[in-house]
């Protein structure tokens, strides 16, 4: 049984607003359903070319939900502004291009360090936790300690995409066992994700050190045909039984 929580990313709620340009679906509104239907967090990313978040969302979600935000954000410093003005729970710093379609990789920690440090140290001041979306590499994640992470998140999508296409997963799998496993013997709190599907997710939960799933194209996708409510509790019952 795994007691690993679900977060819940609502991003695409936005993208599909932006679509039309109207104010509907609203992000707002799918972050208080996520939390009515057993969300454990709501995960939004505030892209720095605010192609699905905006700025009134982030404020919006942090004012009207109960349970715990976790707001993702490239490492500079109008996202560090943000976070300080809007207080989540967490920061989960992730790299970002323009011209990727989502985030491609975990944090390059050595290339950043300097940067990382100093964005670190300010939200730690203001109380924020800290995650930094890494690969599952040793490296990264001893890194990742030094600079005065609290968490790590895993990048899991190259092991999901695996999954679904029933290739050899295994060696991907264990690459995330193992570096969970170092994460935790270093005081290092571990989440997971990127792509996670009803499909990955059955693996995954069975690694006991993952503290946290966060989970959104797939969640957003598959309520088109289940519903939010259901999708939310049977990625929530699949999480309890790994
Ligand atoms: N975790 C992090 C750090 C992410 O950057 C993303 C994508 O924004 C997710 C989780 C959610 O990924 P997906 O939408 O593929 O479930």
């Amino acid at each position: 049984m795994s007691s690993a929580r679900l977060g819940v990313n609502i991003d695409h709620v936005a993208t599909l607003r932006n679509a039309r340009g109207e104010d509907y679906p609203s992000p707002v509104k799918a972050a208080l359903k996520c939390q009515e239907f057993g969300a454990d967090g709501i995960t939004a990313h505030l892209r720095e070319d605010r192609r699905h978040i905006r700025d009134a969302d982030i404020e919006a979600i942090k004012s009207q939900i109960s349970i715990p935000l976790n707001f993702e954000m490239a490492p500079t410093n109008e996202m560090v502004e943000i976070a300080i003005k809007t207080l989540p729970n967490a920061c989960c710093i992730v790299p970002e291009k323009r011209e990727e379609v989502t985030t491609e990789g975990g944090i390059d920690v050595k290339r950043n360090h300097n940067i990382l440090g100093t964005i670190i140290g300010r939200l730690k001041k203001n109380n924020i936790k800290v995650s930094l979306f890494v690969d599952s590499s040793i490296d990264q994640i001893k890194l990742a300690k030094e600079l005065g992470s609290d968490i790590i998140e895993i990048h899991a999508g190259e092991f999901c995409r695996k999954v679904h296409d029933r290739s050899d997963f295994q060696k991907e799998l264990n690459t995330i066992k193992e570096a969970a496993s170092f994460a935790e013997s270093i005081g290092l709190e571990t989440h997971v994700g990127h792509g996670v599907t009803f499909d990955s997710i059955v693996e995954l939960s069975r690694i006991n050190e993952v503290k946290e799933f966060n989970i959104g194209h797939f969640i957003i996708s598959e309520s088109l045909f289940l519903g939010l409510e259901t999708t939310i509790r049977k990625m929530k019952t699949l999480i309890a039984e790994g």
